[in-house]
């Protein structure tokens, strides 16, 4: 397992490019499961999940390749419906082939995700607006699974705008019969891609980035040719670590129109931010200030961002407080950015971040990628060297995150264990 070794404090200056979104990429390339042909997806990150899902797609009996950034996915060899346990739970998204392979193969058998670093994190909504289309669901030795003879278009009010339900169930009801009405449907920039990758493929969706979404099924899909928006995650973190280490950095292949929470928040903080067109740049203050953060559905605060912001407010002058909506125990990262010196207590689903004058590096361990992402934030604002262990974590979600980092002056280099 690599390590990071990063060597604090620094100031990132520069010019840094975004990648493509790993939660767009993953449903899209699921996706291609619909089309039983050879879809083009461009802009995807050489990222550990999308590796993971170019090996799930393979072992369905598809064919997939990735250069220079274009994955071609062929899925017309598709024979076998099994997603098994040693790929699932090394990624949830997995999850993503469940409604595609049963509307185009009347079945699958897909791994049922385990909870993860910081708590439960259920299916539930996925399988229950698959019943609704009119499959049987079983839960068999720890695998989902599913069957239908043909799906049938109905109403589904999601109790949660899930992401992950939303997508999957727009997955399977482009190919049912008759009209699919989600209520409550997620809103996130990632539900609008998979809705235009698959409407290129001939779908009918309308509704997409509303919480209303229709969806007329029909016969086929099309292979799509795809290109993939750009990580508005990944963006919102170099973001904040060019407002935690005072720096100032532009920000290139953006969408700061899928940001504006995160500049929000950073504003709160004293940066400055600067948008202009698909570029952003961000300037950070001389003196950080508290801010309050209310993670929440899209467009809200993102619960993706919250790790990265919190080790951003570790070294405010005064005291934040931070309130996780959308996953109450996603804490894992307080007791390690406490190993650099942070000052975090928790109560409940709310932390309260009172800042110092003064991070020191320390041996930390990442536990997830964006907790892992603030360890890297909370090293860079620190004194002397921080050795970040398990970064596999990190290159499931951040494509060559040391270079970019290094290119804007950190000093930052991988060791291999
Ligand atoms: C996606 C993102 C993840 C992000 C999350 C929230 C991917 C691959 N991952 O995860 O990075 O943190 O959105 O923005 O895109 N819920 C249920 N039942 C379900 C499904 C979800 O109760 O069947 C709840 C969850 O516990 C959570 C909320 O819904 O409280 C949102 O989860 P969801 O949007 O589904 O997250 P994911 O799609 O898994």
């Amino acid at each position: 397992m690599d390590s990071f070794i990063i060597n604090g404090p620094c100031k990132l200056e520069g010019t840094v490019r975004v990648s493509g979104a790993k939660n767009s990429v993953l449903p899209v390339m699921a996706a291609s499961i619909l089309t039983g042909g050879a879809c083009v997806i461009d802009n995807v990150p050489d990222l550990r999940d999308v590796r993971t899902m170019m090996k799930l797609l393979d072992v369905l009996g598809g064919d997939s390749g990735m250069e220079g950034g274009t994955a071609t996915i062929d899925t017309a060899g598709i024979e076998n419906f099994e997603a098994p346990y040693d790929l699932v739970r090394t990624m949830r998204a997995s999850i993503y082939a469940l409604g595609p392979l049963l509307a185009r193969y009347g079945r699958a058998r897909v791994s049922m995700p385990g909870g993860c670093a910081w708590g439960p994190r259920p299916v539930d909504l996925h399988l229950k607006g698959l019943v609704a289309l009119g499959a049987v669901v079983r839960i068999d030795h720890g695998y989902i699974e599913a069957t239908a003879d043909r799906l049938l278009g109905h109403e589904i009010i999601l109790s949660v705008p899930s992401v992950g339900a939303t997508i999957n169930i727009m997955m399977a009801a482009v190919l049912a019969e008759g009209e699919t009405v989600i209520e409550n449907a997620a809103r996130e920039p990632e539900v609008v891609e998979v809705a235009t990758a698959l409407k290129t493929g001939g779908a009918q969706i309308e509704g997409e980035g509303s919480s209303k979404l229709v969806i007329k099924g029909v016969k086929d899909i099309k292979p799509f040719t795809h290109r993939v928006i750009p990580d508005r995650i990944e963006a919102g973190t170099l973001a904040a670590a060019a407002a935690a280490t005072g720096g100032r950095v532009k920000i290139e292949d953006c969408r700061p129109d899928h940001m504006h929470a995160v500049f929000d928040v950073l504003e709160a903080t004293g940066a400055e931010v600067e948008t202009a067109g698909e570029c952003v740049t961000v300037t950070g203050a001389i003196e950080i200030q508290p801010a309050n953060i209310e993670t929440g559905f899209y467009p809200a605060f993102p619960t993706d961002m919250q790790a990265q912001m919190m080790a951003l407010l570790s070294k405010a002058r005064g005291a934040s407080t931070i309130s996780e909506h959308v996953y109450p125990d996603r804490f894992t990262h307080v007791p390690e950015l406490r190993r650099l010196g942070a000052n975090i207590t928790l109560d409940g689903s709310v932390a309260v971040v009172s800042g110092t004058d003064r991070l020191e590096g320390a041996p930390v361990m990442a536990t997830d990628i964006r907790a892992s992402s603030a360890l890297i934030i909370g090293a860079l604002m620190a004194e002397g060297e921080t050795k970040i262990l398990r970064v596999y974590h990190i290159d499931r979600g951040y494509e060559r995150i040391e270079q970019k980092l290094g290119s804007l002056g950190a000093e930052i280099e991988r060791v291999k264990d």
